[in-house]
């Protein structure tokens, strides 16, 4: 292909090449539908005058929390004018000038004046063009962790809780937004006092709902037969293995653009597997490099006694011979271990409250050589 034909060929593959753009919505968000029940229940009371309840939306990374949560938004504000709700993402917007410059811009139409306006003033806006218009706000603040390393979390969660202390008759609620299992015990420790949320978990897909989700993406973006189903196998497998949705999406239509680079009229495993080398994708290796020494530690014994039957205790028992860990950080590095698809873990019934948990690997032991040694 030629630079002019790369840049303005007209033959294509896609049928909607916006289907695979990262802030695309799917019109049809399978396998959600109880967590999307479970924030309209939590908007509901606002539709009809009450105040939202406050919710904590809790899931591995790419398991649909942001889709559904601006899914059910748009499906609100399309519906209903008795409730504002405004998104904030807080990798973005970090400090409390900047948040609640985002609600003024949803509610005025406009963002106010960056400098010599004093926050109260903006603050004041909000709460009394709610109160006049009697109308609910709803924050979702999405990777509200972000706020915990500005420090910035508890002004933020009080300025919107506790509007009404002020403000008689706002109606004002909050959704946050974690995707690691760290922050939500963060979460209890910074704003517990005035932050009692509803909690709505995104578990991760099982490798059927993966290929379900990847299947309908590629019935919106591709056109008929440009997928195979070996092709939609293998990049099914590549996403679930990785525990990321995103990765398979993003594999999807790079294995397109190859494939019309190539001129093929359907996507091969050739283009696949080029489409993965370019986004160095290395799956488990790097997750590994995520964990911190407890978890390695953890996650080293669990390989180790791959052959025994593990349960949370009795890797407990056996980590704190090595080294002193309370049960609740060994528990937070076994529930992190659970969150990025590396362990399953099972009640067995059994147990003092019938609550303990059987340990699962969810990879060969052989994939673990890649583990890094004890220091
Ligand atoms: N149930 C689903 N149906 C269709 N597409 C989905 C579904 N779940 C996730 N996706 C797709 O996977 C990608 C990641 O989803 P999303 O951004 O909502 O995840 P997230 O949980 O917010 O992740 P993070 O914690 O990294 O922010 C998006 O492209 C989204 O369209
Ligand atoms: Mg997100």
């Amino acid at each position: 292909m030629t630079i002019k034909d790369i840049l303005m060929g007209e033959e294509t593959l896609f049928r909607d090449i916006e289907a695979f753009n990262p802030d695309y919505i799917p019109d049809r968000l399978l396998y959600r539908d109880s967590q999307m029940e479970a924030l309209a229940m939590c908007l509901r009371p606002a539709l009809r005058g009450g105040k939202p309840k406050n919710a904590v939306i809790l899931g591995a990374p790419a398991t649909g929390k942001t889709t559904a949560l601006r899914k059910i938004f748009q499906m609100v504000e399309e519906s209903s004018d008795k409730i504002y709700c405004v998104y904030v993402n807080c990798q973005i917007s970090t400090t409390r000038f900047n948040i609640f410059s985002d609600i003024y811009e949803h509610l005025m139409g406009h963002r106010p004046p960056e400098t010599g306006i004093p926050f109260s003033r903006i603050y004041g806006e909000i709460m009394r063009k709610l109160i006049q218009e009697e109308k609910a706000l709803i924050v979702a603040l999405d990777d509200v962790n972000h706020l915990f390393y500005s420090k910035n979390a508890n002004q933020v969660f009080y300025d919107i809780l506790r509007a009404h202390e002020v403000f008689k008759g706002a109606r004002t609620g909050l959704f946050a937004i974690i995707s690691d299992i760290e922050f939500r015990f963060m979460l209890d420790k910074n704003v517990s006092s005035i932050f009692i949320p509803k909690e709505v978990i995104f578990n991760p897909y099982t490798s059927p709902q993966v290929k379900d989700i990847l299947q309908e993406r590629v019935k919106v973006g591709f056109y008929p037969d440009v997928v195979s189903q070996e092709v939609l196998e293998r990049i099914s497998d590549l996403a679930y293995s990785t525990g990321d949705m995103r990765l398979g999406i993003d594999i999807l239509s790079s294995s397109g653009d190859l494939a019309e680079a190539d001129a093929s009229k359907t996507i091969q495993i050739k283009h696949v597997e080029g489409a993965v080398k370019s986004t160095g994708a290395s799956s488990l290796e790097s997750t590994l490099e995520a964990l911190s020494p407890l978890e390695l530690d953890l996650l080293r014994l669990i390989v180790d006694s791959q052959d025994e039957e593990n349960t949370a205790g009795s890797l407990y028992q056996s980590l704190k011979k090595d080294e002193k860990t309370s049960y609740a950080s060994f528990d937070r590095a076994l529930k992190k271990l659970e969150l990025l698809r590396i362990i399953d873990t099972q009640f067995t019934g059994k147990g003092v409250k019938g609550n303990s948990r059987r340990v699962i690997l969810r990879f060969a032991t052989e994939e673990f050589s890649v583990l890094p040694q004890k220091k």
